[in-house]
């Protein structure tokens, strides 16, 4: 038996931050961010918009998409970095929000990752047969721990969410492999060191900025560019599949450099990619399912057509799922 992936949904802010209003808060120019990253604008929450309200507005979407009633869902994973609050779980929030009362709602912390990560842990469910309707959303407010004055990180990262859909299958068709990998030793790549309990709130660790996202961008480049080949690779070779088989290439969309990087090295052909980090730039967990549903929404995938989706994050994590839709 498989899992398949039955709809999907998204949601966006409203309010648009171009490059140009970046211009106007940090040393940086629309061309050096189109050139380095392939962002050209991204989307920013309003004050008091939370990740829970952008993935419970997702998760509507897709619940419309497949025709599901919220009530029959048992499994509620929530793939975010940007939690609401330290507790509880955005996952418990969303679930009141959906009135999914028979879900199990759980969050899940793979940054960049998670919502492979996610997608892997509800396969296993579904799979093993504990759950039959489940709900994965990858949801972020990157804005809000972006630090304004860095101009290294708050030109990359914007908000958004993706949900998808899973339950069983008896057809030759669904999730048809996820690898998942971390490395701990890398951990300082990607950070926000303030907030938790190694370095908990008070007016120092706020005046020193270590509530905001810190980044060696450049070794976080390579790393990705590495990692994201290999397990490309590794998912490819599981379903012994050639790139040419790939209809659909659905990367973490971090940096169009990297991705264009790794589909080089695949020899992966370029109308084979999913790519809209020029309107949203790196939304995290929420990247992929953002970037899935609108492939689905614009007819770029069919029944039958195989998506590989690969992501890599802080932790280090990173990861990758080959769909058949
Ligand atoms: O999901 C999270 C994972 N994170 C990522 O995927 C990030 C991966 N890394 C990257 O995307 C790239 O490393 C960046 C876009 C962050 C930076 O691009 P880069 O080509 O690696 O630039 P760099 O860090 O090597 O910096 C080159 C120059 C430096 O100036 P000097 O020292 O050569 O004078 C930087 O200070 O570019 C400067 N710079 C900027 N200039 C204008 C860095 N950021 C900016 C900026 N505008 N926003």
């Amino acid at each position: 038996m498989r899992a398949r992936i039955v709809a999907t949904g998204s949601a966006v802010p409203k309010r648009v931050l171009r490059n140009a209003d970046l211009e106007r808060m940090v040393a940086t120019s629309d061309e050096w961010i189109v050139e380095r990253t392939g962002i050209r604008e991204r989307r920013v929450v309003d004050a008091g918009v939370a990740s829970s309200d952008l993935g419970t507005e997702a998760a509507r979407a897709a619940l419309a998409a497949g025709g599901w009633d919220a009530a029959d869902l048992d499994l509620l994973l929530v793939a975010t970095c940007t939690p609401d609050m330290p507790l509880p779980s955005t996952a418990c929030l969303i679930q009141r929000n959906l009135k999914a009362s028979r879900a199990i709602a759980f969050d899940l912390a793979a940054a960049c990752s998670g919502f492979l990560y996610g997608l892997s842990v509800a396969d296993l469910y579904v799979r093993s047969g504990t759950c039959r309707k489940a709900l994965v959303v990858g949801t972020e407010v990157m804005s809000s721990v972006v630090d304004w004055t860095d101009r290294g990180t708050c030109i990359l990262f914007g908000d958004g969410a993706g949900a998808v859909l899973i339950e069983p299958s008896d057809e030759d068709r669904g999730i048809l492999s996820t690898h998942l990998h971390s490395d701990g030793d890398l951990w300082d790549l990607v950070c926000v060191p303030g907030g938790g309990s190694r370095l908990p709130a008070s007016a120092a660790m706020l005046a020193d900025r270590q509530q905001f996202v810190k980044m060696k961008g450049n070794e976080t480049f390579k790393v990705a560019v590495r990692t994201l080949e290999a397990t490309a690779r590794e998912a490819l070779e599981a379903n012994k599949l050639g790139v040419d088989d790939v209809d659909l290439f659905i990367p973490h969309q971090a940096n169009v450099r990297i991705v264009n990087a790794v589909m080089e090295r695949l020899g992966l052909k370029k109308d084979r990619v999913m790519l809209n980090i020029d309107r949203y730039g790196n939304t995290s967990a929420a990247s992929i399912p953002l970037a899935l549903d609108e492939a689905v929404r614009a007819g770029r995938v069919a029944p039958g057509s195989r998506i590989l989706m690969v992501a890599f994050g802080s932790g280090l994590t990173w990861a990758s799922a080959v769909v058949k839709w």
